[in-house]
């Protein structure tokens, strides 16, 4: 096995104050049920963000990872950040987390892989350390969904909610840390989960505010299968290059939209649920945010430590889908 380039020297999360429950729905008019969203989803509640921005959500998160890593934002190298609900669209949401830090040093910029984007984020980063260019990266998952969601599109906006999580990445000297990465896309997909308008093709206009098109629009059915197929593709790709088996794993920790996706993906791997962390439950599908939030309450909980093997795997809108086996 190869020496890992980077390991986690610290993780944390940032998650709005504000809880919107399954019932909550019924008060802002929205025809469902918390039987329906619980059945097919297992979503029982979110954190929706009233008064932060997706920038606070990530300093936050950003300030406890390098606490625990004992790092200060002027060493940081690099900052590479994934979202798809950025406070502004330009300059990047890196910039203004590294602006928020004081991290005076860091080279900072986007990824954009939807909910594949702490996956992403977290390779990229691996690649530029290998490279020389870094020693020390903070990687982010930021996402303010609330903003971008159709709050009248029941089939939508029952599915997101808000938070951040980040992990600092430092140079590994031992055998620990990042010991497998995958990575892959398919843009002929797009259509299937996107915001339409927004962008420099379909600008903002009153056109697109009367149709709603610079919300998230998604094809559910289409969206279950490929994040099945593409997320069991993902786990078996990265265990495999890591020379492992779901035997060898504490603990696998899949990307949180569905927990139904989770399953097929773990039973795909081969990896027993009581194996699997879920907290889809407790904050619906918070995109590139899911994978750090769950892993650093994985940590934070004990249920993963200083020697546990762990399998992060993600799929999104792209559609993207990634993984990475890492040795904490
Ligand atoms: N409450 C009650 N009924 C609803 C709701 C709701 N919130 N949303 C849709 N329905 C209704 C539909 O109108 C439809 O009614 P009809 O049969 O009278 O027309 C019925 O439920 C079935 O609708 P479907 O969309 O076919 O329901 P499905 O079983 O596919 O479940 C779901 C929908 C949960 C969105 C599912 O397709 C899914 O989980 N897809 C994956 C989507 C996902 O996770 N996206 C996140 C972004 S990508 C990612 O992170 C992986």
């Amino acid at each position: 096995m190869k020496r890992p380039i980077a390991y986690f020297a610290g993780t944390g999360r940032g998650v709005p104050s504000t809880v919107m429950t399954n019932f909550d729905f019924a008060a802002i008019g929205i025809d469902t049920t918390d039987e329906w969203i619980v059945e097919r989803t297992g979503i029982k509640q979110r954190h929706i963000a009233k008064t932060e921005n997706a920038t606070d959500l990530a300093a936050a998160a950003s300030r406890k990872a390098m606490e625990k890593a004992g790092v200060q934002p002027g060493e940081l190298d690099i900052i590479v950040l994934g979202t798809a609900s950025p406070d502004r669209l330009l300059p990047s949401a890196a910039v203004d987390l590294q602006a928020s830090l004081g991290a005076s040093r860091a080279a900072a910029f986007d990824v954009g892989a939807a909910c594949s984007g702490f996956i992403y984020s977290a390779t990229v980063a691996e690649g530029l350390m290998a490279t020389g260019n870094a020693d020390t990266a903070l990687i982010v998952g930021v996402e303010k969904l609330s903003a971008i969601t159709d709050w009248t599109d029941r089939a939508t906006c029952v599915l997101f909610g808000d938070g951040a999580g980040a992990a600092v990445l430092k140079r590994s000297k031992q055998q620990k840390g990042i010991l497998s990465t995958f990575v892959r896309s398919d843009g002929s997909l797009g259509d299937l989960l996107c915001r339409p308008a927004g962008g420099a093709a379909k600008p903002f206009s009153s056109d697109v505010l009367a149709e709603r098109s610079q919300y998230i629009k998604m094809n559910g059915r289409e969206v279950f299968k490929n994040a099945v197929r593409s997320m069991s593709e993902a786990a078996t790709r990265a265990l495999d290059s890591a020379k492992l088996t779901g035997a060898d794993i504490d603990l696998m920790i899949p990307h949180q939209a569905n927990i139904r996706i989770i399953e097929a993906t773990a039973k795909h791997a081969n990896i027993p649920m009581a194996k699997v962390y879920v907290n889809v439950d407790r904050y619906g599908n918070t995109s590139a945010a899911s994978v750090p939030i769950a892993l650093d309450e994985a940590i934070e909980r004990g249920v993963v430590g200083e020697g546990s093997t762990v399998l992060l795997v993600a799929f999104g809108a792209g559609f993207t889908w990634g993984s990475m086996v890492v040795r904490l």
